[in-house]
């Protein structure tokens, strides 16, 4: 079982010495870790999407109620620049937020409103595009590839038109820390063993209050994680496998593996192998209902018809 690996590494870094005892403190706390377990597996559909990017959707609209509050997650990626030349020249968004990460290559993107950036390999585009955004994202190959992530994650109906907003989290402004040294975890929001996610907003803020980690095995070992029960959780594994291990089990995940977690258990234990990586991913849902159309994520078919009517005169450009 995992837990019985768990000894942290002193690396003697600052950041490490507080990590330990934070750990130390939480696995000595009266609830005991309870690892969850997978139940089930999805294997991600490919598509096109924008103008004609081929893409892995691995979180597809029929996983929306169940992994609530996430709507979609893309793997996008190939070493040749005519699987994604086109790249997503301008479209709309309402009603949630795009969280787009690249490890490899660059996004540049652009927006009606005047934001334009570069999104660079390892950097996180959090765009929250609340009431309408109208922008472009264009994939740029770095050394011959390209490859990255888009997440979308909903709005709870109170701020579905908020003020649309960017955050730009250059690669190495994402904190990053050493599990059982033998471990690179990459915090993107959320928190982990002690550690603050670029993105960490007060859950009164912020409803959907969102783990993002990416989880890299650089050598044999064994991951843990605390989870709130509450929150629905899946890992994707886009390098090597990892097998999810509970008291009384343990599953493997194949490369290019969607596993969704039982909500059962207060965390997950990942065992992987050197080379593996993994993106873990959790978040309180919103139990709201989910009205979509393309790109328009709101509660209701008035809504939806509202944001046609709004893009279609042009308000997301104001
Ligand atoms: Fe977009």
């Amino acid at each position: 079982m995992c837990l019985s690996l768990n000894a942290f590494n002193n690396s003697g870094n600052d950041l490490d010495q507080e990590n330990h005892a934070k750990s130390q403190t939480m696995t000595s706390s009266k609830i005991p870790f309870q690892g969850r377990r997978i139940e089930q597996q999805v294997m991600g559909q490919a598509t096109r999407d924008g103008d004609g990017v081929k893409l892995t959707r691995v979180l597809t609209q029929a996983h929306q109620r169940r992994l609530d509050p996430f709507l979609m997650l893309d793997n996008f990626g190939s070493d040749d620049p005519n699987d994604y030349g086109g790249g997503f020249p301008d479209h709309p968004h309402r009603g949630f937020e795009t969280v787009t990460y690249m490890i490899a290559g660059r996004m540049r993107h652009k927006d009606s409103a005047g934001h334009e950036g570069l999104l660079q390999n390892g950097g996180v585009q959090w765009m929250t595009a609340g009431r309408g955004v109208v922008h472009s994202e264009m994939p740029e190959q770095e050394e011959g590839v390209m490859e990255g992530f888009q997440l979308w994650l909903n709005l709870p109906s109170y701020q579905k038109m908020c003020t649309p907003a960017y955050l730009d989290i250059q690669s190495d402004s994402i904190p990053e820390y050493q599990f059982n040294g033998s471990i690179k975890v990459r915090v993107i929001s959320g928190e982990s063993n002690g550690v603050s996610g670029a993105v960490l907003r007060p859950p009164e803020l912020f409803a959907t209050n969102p783990l993002y980690l990416d989880i890299h095995f650089e050598n044999d070992a064994c991951f843990e994680q605390t989870l709130n029960p509450l929150h629905n959780a899946f890992l994707f594994v886009y390098r090597g496998h990892v097998s999810v291990v509970s008291d009384s089990n343990k599953t493997s995940v194949g490369l290019h593996r969607m596993a969704i977690l039982q909500n059962e258990g207060n965390g997950v234990a990942i065992e992987g192998s050197r080379g593996a990586k993994v993106l873990l991913i959790a978040g309180q849902p919103l139990n709201e209902p989910i009205a979509q159309h393309g790109p328009f994520v709101m509660n209701t078919r008035e809504e939806l018809i509202q944001a046609v009517d709004d893009f279609r005169s042009g308000l997301f450009n104001s």
